[in-house]
């Protein structure tokens, strides 16, 4: 794969496993200098040491302003830049409405919506200075396009972040730094199959045309293309990695 990441340094929050290591691996593997954020400290540091060229790591909470700034600040002081950001951090247990406590939903809405805006304004001094950044953040289908029963902070909180990304995309523009996100669809991944049994697995297979659950790396290379250079024209949307899934109209 060529460098088209060469001489950028990007962070990457959430990216102990999942879609956040895919996209690490991705970023890394394109020539990017990579910080590798998220509240498992232990599982950063080890995905750091597996990256190909300059890793780090550092033990985040996002839905944490302070440690945001810290984030910004360790990543200067390390690499001179900051020219990538990817809040890929979110949270996502079910529960409905009725049986939702305050403190249950704000802790949903604090990290996946409040952390992207922590994790934004944290980087923007550095990409505002060097007018040149790209932000990718990791929203959903679920929310934007469509929704489940038990879903409805998890939902607003994803929706929350296509509306933010708009906003930030226009204040950010005359700066040279793009604001966009990824929509993923079922993609299988650690917290994906956590607690579900094999049964709801193929019953997600069997709702998705092209056929098979999305992997991480699907996930990685939309985002590898919205960080890079060449998305310089692309701001304030969102690309849909579903395999086909919200596209029927009704059930078949
Ligand atoms: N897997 C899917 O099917 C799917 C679909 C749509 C959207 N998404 C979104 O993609 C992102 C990654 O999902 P995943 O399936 O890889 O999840 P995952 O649970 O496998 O991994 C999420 C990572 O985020 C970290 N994290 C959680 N809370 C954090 C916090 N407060 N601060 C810092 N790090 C934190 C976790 O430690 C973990 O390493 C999430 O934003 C999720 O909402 C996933």
């Amino acid at each position: 794969m060529h460098a088209r990441m060469a001489g950028r340094t990007a962070i990457v929050i959430g990216a102990a496993q999942g879609i956040g290591r895919a996209i690490a691996h991705r970023l890394a593997t394109e020539g990017a200098s990579v910080v590798v954020a998220d509240l498992n400290a232990q599982g950063a540091a080890e995905v750091a040491d597996a990256l190909p060229g300059e890793a780090t790591s550092m033990g985040v909470d996002v839905a944490d302003a302070e440690a945001l700034e810290a984030l910004a600040a360790f990543t200067l002081a390390r690499f001179g830049r900051i020219d990538i950001l990817v809040q890929n951090a979110g949270i996502y247990p079910e529960s409905l409405i009725a049986e939702t406590s305050p403190a249950q939903w704000q802790r949903v809405l604090a990290v996946n919506l409040t952390g992207s805006f922590y994790a934004c304004r944290a980087v923007l001094p550095a990409m505002q200075a060097q007018r040149y950044g790209r932000m990718v953040f990791t929203s959903s289908i679920t929310g934007p396009r469509v929704t489940a029963s038990g879903t409805a902070a998890y939902s607003a909180s994803k929706a929350g972040i296509n509306g933010f990304i708009k906003t930030a995309a226009l204040e950010f523009a005359g700066f040279g730094i793009t604001v966009n996100a990824v929509e993923p669809g079922n993609i299988m991944t650690e917290g994906l199959t956590a607690g579900r049994s094999a049964d709801f697995i193929d019953a997600m297979t069997r709702s998705i045309p092209i056929g098979r659950i999305g992997t991480p790396d699907d996930v990685a290379g939309a985002v590898a293309y919205l960080a890079s250079a060449e998305a310089g024209f692309v701001t304030g949307t969102s690309i849909l990695i579903d395999g086909g899934q919200t596209l029927p109209e009704g059930k078949s």
